[in-house]
């Protein structure tokens, strides 16, 4: 189930914030990667794939970036407009990550390590697969 959270912050009169997570506490994962994606230009997409198995949270300490996913059935869009808002992705879900403003960082972290093996690329490919999932007849986000 996907769900946007608010991190905890530390705010300063004059030195600014700190905002932070962790891992299987405040998601529900422990966290194996961290990545992120910087460089991209205003109204360039990222993504379009879904993961098998892997959760992710998605955060956007710089910018504005909204992230669209799909799980066969429903369309949500979750816009990550302030370094405080993240949002946590289970496995199964179709996403897109559309950038709204130029320079925006998308960063990630993940419930474990890289491998090709957990994406599906193709959508036709992501529907045959719902399909076959366990929640085949009702939504999953
Ligand atoms: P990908 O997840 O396909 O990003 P996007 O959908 O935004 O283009 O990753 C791009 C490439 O980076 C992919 O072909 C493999 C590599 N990669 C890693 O090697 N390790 C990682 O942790 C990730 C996320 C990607």
């Amino acid at each position: 189930m996907d769900k946007l959270i608010y991190l905890k912050q530390f705010e300063t009169d004059d030195l600014g914030s700190l905002a932070f997570f962790e891992g299987d506490r405040d998601v529900n994962f422990p966290i194996k990667r961290i990545y992120y994606i910087y460089g991209v230009a205003k109204d360039k997409s990222r993504g379009g794939h879904a993961h098998k198995s892997l959760k992710q949270i998605l955060w956007c300490p710089y910018g504005v970036i909204e992230v669209r996913i799909n799980d066969g059935r429903l369309e949500k869009t979750y816009r990550l407009d302030s370094p405080e808002k993240a949002l946590i992705l289970s496995g199964g879900v179709w996403r897109t990550m559309h950038w709204i403003e130029e320079s925006s960082v998308l960063c990630a972290a993940a419930s474990d390590y890289y491998t090709e093996d957990d994406y599906i690329r193709n959508f036709e490919d992501y529907l045959e697969y719902v399909k076959k999932g366990y929640w085949a007849n009702e939504s999953k986000i």
